[in-house]
């Protein structure tokens, strides 16, 4: 497989078959993954891989303590602006209208949304955490870690969804994990089989054109 047809497959995947993913596999793609660049190699990235009874119990755990009272970092800035505003709620909306779920239906939306906290079904939850003395440098080498889980998980005919949904559990996840003090939870990633028959991975998101983001400057014509 290119690369190139691996950044074209991936997308986030939000419903997973329960078949579970060898542990060999897992191990493979977490170390793979840590081929990732980072700023003076720091490998800032620590990465908890949970299946199995474990997951089980890291989920009703998680039921079981709500929401933290505030969540581990703010996931958007304050009153996001355009064009971010419109994309981030173009993006809800073509979400919740792969599963026919119209803005009227709160409760369903929040049904949706709290399928999050169960790693949409998939078999594998991975979390990723930093020390948090790391400065935005060592968040974004996090990225770089992810998206190559990420990339090397397609390779191996496995899907995955990033979470920052878990910033809003960061604290119960720390207990289970046994996290020391100065570990932060950035996010979590799902991680197993994608389920085909399930509308919402029907979904195929929308990216602003060239024009809006990039530049090239002093190339030929
Ligand atoms: C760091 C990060 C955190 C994310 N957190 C969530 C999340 O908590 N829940 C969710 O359903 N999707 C989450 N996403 C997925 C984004 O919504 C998704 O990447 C975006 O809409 C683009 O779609 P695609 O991944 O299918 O290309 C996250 C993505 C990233 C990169």
């Amino acid at each position: 497989m290119h690369v190139s047809e691996a950044v074209e497959a991936r997308r986030s995947i939000r419903a997973f078959r329960p078949d579970p993913v060898p542990a060999a596999v897992v191990r493979t793609l977490l170390e793979q993954a840590a081929r990732a660049p980072s700023g003076g190699n720091l490998q800032p990235w620590r990465v908890h891989a949970v299946a199995g009874a474990a997951l089980a119990d890291l989920l009703a755990r998680v039921r079981q303590a709500g929401f933290d009272p505030s969540p581990a970092y703010d996931i958007y800035p304050a009153d996001l602006w355009e064009p971010y505003r419109t994309r981030r709620f173009e993006t809800g909306e073509a979400l919740y209208d792969a599963i026919a779920i119209p803005r009227t239906d709160k409760a369903g939306r929040m049904r949706q949304l709290a399928r999050n906290a169960e790693f949409f079904g998939a078999p594998v939850g991975i979390f990723v955490s930093v020390d948090r003395r790391m400065g935005p440098p060592q968040w974004s080498d996090l990225g770089m870690y992810i998206q190559t889980l990420m990339l090397l998980a397609v390779e191996h005919g496995l899907a995955t969804c990033p979470q920052e949904f878990w910033a809003l559990y960061a604290r119960t996840v720390a207990t289970v994990l046994d996290l020391p003090d100065d570990q932060m939870l950035f996010c979590g990633v799902a991680l197993g089989y994608r389920d085909d028959d399930a509308p919402i991975n029907t979904l195929r998101t929308t990216r602003a054109p060239f024009a809006d983001w990039g530049r090239m400057i002093g190339f030929p014509d």
